[in-house]
């Protein structure tokens, strides 16, 4: 039974994995440079979420959204460490998966890889349906109609259909008063796919192809070869940050100060409330770290590569955040498409602009597709490696150097869904696991031993033991000054259930301030672990509650499968 259970938690020895030829030597072509990993790392930061999610996000925050990009960058700052040390010693396509099965045993990293699936596929089919949109638009702005019913997913559809009924019915209004009015221009949109759409046997058609498309692009360019997919993303990469740069160049003429005033109309419960749309923006710095085995020098520049993108899109999130709040008021801001918004007739009136934002968003998000197909595969390839998943998922293709198979599956997985799914909730998903994976990746640091070898990257040691209970204490007495309506409410029963993250997360930081001051840990993971699992604590019990069935279902197929194929179990057998 002791046995079983220890056996949950064997890991893959460290020296092996940090050999460079761990992998004995299995076939990829090593391609990249400092500078594609750079570019690789911008391509998959900059895409849906500065282009569309930062809308609802400063919609709710108001200007003090920038504070959160602020907040969310060092928590990924104090991530991007971390990475970096494990990219540095581990040098292979796992990237969470593999530093995790070095470090915390098999079943988390099991639980690691599955949880990728969240961020990688889920987050592109997120990305997929937002390049949907600004496509469709682009092709409006030429005067081409997309049929509505194909560039959008079911359930909006239906639910448009709904309310534009209760409005009918019970609000008094008339199809033409609603055509009318542009606060209900999107959900018109909506009721009309459903209104025009084709039925087979009493079923819509109503589905978003444009999306379905992109990812089979993508996915055959990432079949073809990883320097197909640099020389296409290093491209793309220019055009997205050159245009962001316009953004901001242009905006800031027409940014009027007083649109910064109230700073947080909505306090710090409306600034939290946009954790998944900003942190959804900064998702992707990590993925890099899964062409480790296509890199020509990994150990050096993984650590650099990652640094400098989350570096760069920082800086540039910072700036489009307080440019965008800034040109019009934080109210205006619920859109799909905030760039467009703020240069359209109703802020700047600069209609030239339109079409090159829009092209911008197009580039940027086919980017991020594109490395997250990338990414995608090659953690399953390493679990198929492993045992964790059928071998079929660690296949090569002998002529492109991909990994064949789960590259494939990666475009369905990706795809299908796409066709069906709504923005908002894969978003929500896609932060939550990303959230999950770095708290991991950071508690991952703590039980690495020190690094001898000066060549790699190490993440600074700087002693927690006093530091970190100091930092929580004062974090506590300013929240009690500072949020006193928030501290109060958390004592009262009332929704008490919405109130669980919380407690869990303060019984973590306490139980790693304990923790910091016995056993001298080191302060960058432990704020890095705490500042993302805070994150978590504020996307909400509804994501917890899908997040929480995502992992059960992980754990059925560990059980099911991966505990009994695993290549540590056949060693330990014949072993005994
Ligand atoms: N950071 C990526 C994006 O914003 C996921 O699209």
């Amino acid at each position: 039974m002791g046995e079983a259970f220890s056996s949950l938690f064997r890991k893959k020895p460290l020296h092996l994995l940090e050999r460079d030829d761990a992998h004995n030597g299995e076939g990829l072509k090593r391609e990249l440079s400092v500078i594609d990993l750079t570019a690789l790392g911008i391509a998959a930061i900059i895409g849906a979420g500065i282009f569309s999610t930062i809308g609802n996000a400063s919609f709710y925050g108001g200007p003090a959204v920038v504070f959160l990009f602020i907040f969310t960058a060092i928590a990924c700052g104090f991530c991007v460490l971390c990475y970096a040390e494990f990219a540095s010693r581990i040098p292979q396509a796992g990237s969470a998966y593999t530093y995790t099965y070095a470090t915390l045993g098999e079943l988390l990293a099991w639980i690691i890889g599955w949880n990728l699936i969240m961020e990688y596929a889920i987050g592109n089919i997120a990305v997929a349906i937002s390049w949907s949109d600004y496509f469709t638009g682009f092709l409006s702005g030429y005067g081409i109609t997309w049929p509505s019913y194909l560039g959008m997913d079911y359930l909006t559809a239906s639910r448009a259909a709904s309310k534009v009924q209760d409005l009918l019915t019970t609000g008094g209004a008339t199809l033409a008063s609603l055509a009318a009015n542009s606060e209900y221009n999107s959900l018109m949109n909506s009721y009309n796919a459903w209104m025009s759409a084709p039925s087979i046997g009493g079923l819509r058609i109503i589905c978003d192809l444009p999306a379905l498309i992109i990812t089979f692009l993508v996915t055959a360019l990432v079949y073809i070869g990883i320097k197909e997919s640099k020389r296409f993303s290093n491209t793309m990469v220019l055009i997205k940050i050159g245009i962001v740069i316009m953004v901001i160049l242009l905006g800031v003429f027409y940014v009027q100060p007083e649109n910064w005033s109230p700073f947080a109309p909505n306090g710090l419960n409306g600034v939290w409330k946009g954790v998944s749309g900003v942190f959804f923006a900064y998702i992707g710095f990590d993925s890099i770290s899964t062409t480790a085995e296509e890199c020509k020098n990994p150990r050096r520049d993984l650590p650099r590569g990652m640094i400098a993108s989350l570096l760069i899109c920082t800086v540039l999130y910072i700036l489009v955040a307080l440019v965008l709040t800034g040109m019009t008021s934080y109210k205006n801001l619920q859109v799909g498409d905030p760039l467009l918004y703020v240069f359209g007739p109703e802020v700047a009136n600069l209609p030239w602009i339109a079409g090159i934002i829009a092209v911008g968003a197009i580039v940027a998000m086919t980017t991020v597709l594109l490395v997250f197909q990338i990414g995608q595969p090659r953690i399953w390839m390493a679990m198929g490696r492993d045992g964790l998943l059928p071998p079929i998922f660690a296949k090569i293709s002998p002529r492109f150097k991909t990994p064949s198979f789960s590259t494939i599956l990666t475009g369905i997985v990706v795809a299908v869904p796409s066709l069906f799914m709504n923005l908002t909730e894969v978003t929500d998903l896609t932060s939550i696991g990303t959230l999950f994976a770095f708290v991991l990746v950071c508690a991952g640091v703590l039980f690495l031993p020190p690094q001898k070898d000066k060549s790699k990257f190490s993440v600074p040691y700087i002693n927690g033991k006093y530091l970190v209970p100091l930092i929580l204490l004062t974090i506590a007495i300013l929240s009690f000054i500072y949020n006193r309506e928030g501290v109060e409410n958390f004592f009262v029963l009332e929704g008490f259930s919405h109130k669980i993250p919380y407690l869990a997360f303060n019984l973590l930081a306490m139980i790693m301030a304990i923790l910091s001051f016995r056993k001298n840990l080191s302060l960058i993971p432990v704020l890095g672990l705490l500042s993302c699992s805070y994150l978590m604590t504020e996307l909400g019990i509804v994501n917890w509650i899908r997040f929480g069935i995502w992992i059960i279902v992980g754990f059925i197929i560990y059980f099911a499968y991966g505990r009994k194929h695993s290549k540590l179990a056949s060693t330990s057998a014949s072993n005994h």
